[in-house]
């Protein structure tokens, strides 16, 4: 190459170095540009060595008992405070309310496409302990599924304090509704 090639060759590389940084017009071996990128989700995953479990992670340790032998097992650890409660409205209101209704009476907004779920006010579930109940949620049982994926074991004792809570207000004792008569007079004062 003789020297007015070198200027020719050199300032047309400087023209390529200017524009726009963001939309490059001419890219100068661009395999590594455009290289194939695999989307999360897709493409073979790679599965975790079998009997693996997350840091911190506590296997359910019922797998194998109906609801009603778990429940005299495990008592509910979870305190029933104003926040837990709180927290289990929220977690029925995402997960639960469609399929079992506001006060879990089998009326939700599913129903009847959907078929019809027992009602949680029931004498069975009114008589289920704590355990009981959290076991049918952790597993899942018959037509509804498990939600040990979708919600942690905490905030599944927060959702049966909710439950009670719900059974609680379509029958409340003679303490409650003196509570909620004493609060709505002095609120009338
Ligand atoms: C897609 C609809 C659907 C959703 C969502 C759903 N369930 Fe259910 N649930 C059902 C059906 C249907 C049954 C009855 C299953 C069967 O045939 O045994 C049931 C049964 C139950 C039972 C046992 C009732 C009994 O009498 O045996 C409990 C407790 C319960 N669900 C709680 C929950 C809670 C808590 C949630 C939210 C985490 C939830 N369900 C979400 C449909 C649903």
């Amino acid at each position: 190459m003789n020297k007015q090639t070198w200027i020719i060759a050199l300032s047309f590389l400087a023209l390529v170095g200017c524009g726009k940084h963001e939309k490059p017009n001419f890219t100068y071996m661009p395999d590594m540009h455009y290289s194939p990128a695999i989307k999360a989700q897709e493409g073979i995953q790679r599965l975790p060595v079998a009997g693996t479990i997350p840091r911190g992670y506590e296997p359910y340790a019922h797998q194998d008992l109906d609801p009603v032998a778990a429940g005299k097992l495990h008592q509910n650890p979870v305190p029933r405070t104003k926040e837990t409660l709180a927290r289990g409205q929220k977690i029925f209101n995402t997960y639960c309310i469609v399929c079992h209704g506001a006060y879990g009476e089998g009326d939700g907004s599913v129903v009847p496409k959907y078929p019809r779920p027992p009602s949680l006010q029931s004498d069975k579930i009114k008589g289920y302990a704590d355990g009981s109940i959290y076991n049918v949620i952790t597993l899942g049982q018959n037509l509804m599924s498990s939600y040990a994926s979708q919600i942690a074991p905490e905030d599944r004792w927060a959702l049966v304090h909710y439950i009670r809570a719900l059974q609680r207000a379509k029958n409340p004792s003679p303490a409650d509704m003196k509570f909620v008569e004493d609060r709505n007079a002095a609120l009338a004062r």
